[in-house]
């Protein structure tokens, strides 16, 4: 169920990225420039440290696999996003933008200057490895 949850996350990007962006029905908003082409500095193995920084600041809302169903996630509206499904749709820049300045309407907070520049690329490289 997941997988096919997954491929059709994809097919709907795919398809999204084919009629030319811009004018399609966007579904996520455009990284600002000040983010944009952002590249994290660190190796792959920062998920090992991400993996720690998301236990203690994100996993009471997105859960312990990321998949939205952490205690403090259920009564939110909108309920945190399932990043397992989320994340293979974006690029660092937009996970690195929205952790920075967090989610408008949401209860997705900033992060920036709770958690360091390097810890915030550290989570997003555990984000990267969520199935
Ligand atoms: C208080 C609960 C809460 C905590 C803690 C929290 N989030 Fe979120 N997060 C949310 C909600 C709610 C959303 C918005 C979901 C939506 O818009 O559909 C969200 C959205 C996101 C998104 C996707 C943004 C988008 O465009 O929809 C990312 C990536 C994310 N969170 C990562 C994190 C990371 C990494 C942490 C820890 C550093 C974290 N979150 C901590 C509640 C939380």
């Amino acid at each position: 169920m997941k997988k096919i949850l997954f491929v059709l996350v994809v097919l709907a990007a795919l398809g999204l990225a084919a009629c030319g962006g811009g004018n399609a029905v966007a579904t996520v908003a455009p990284v600002p420039a000040e983010y944009a082409g952002a590249k994290s500095p660190l190796g792959a193995d920062a998920s090992t440290a991400g993996a720690e920084v998301f236990k203690t600041n994100c996993e009471t809302c997105h859960g312990p696999q990321g998949h939205g169903d952490g205690p403090a996630g259920v009564a939110l509206d909108p309920q945190p996003k399932n990043l397992a499904v989320f994340a293979p749709t974006v690029g660092d820049d937009y996970l690195y933008w929205r952790v920075n300045t967090g989610k408008e309407g949401t209860s997705m907070v900033a992060w920036k200057g709770v958690l360091t520049d390097e810890q915030i690329w550290q989570v997003i490289a555990f984000v990267r490895t969520l199935k």
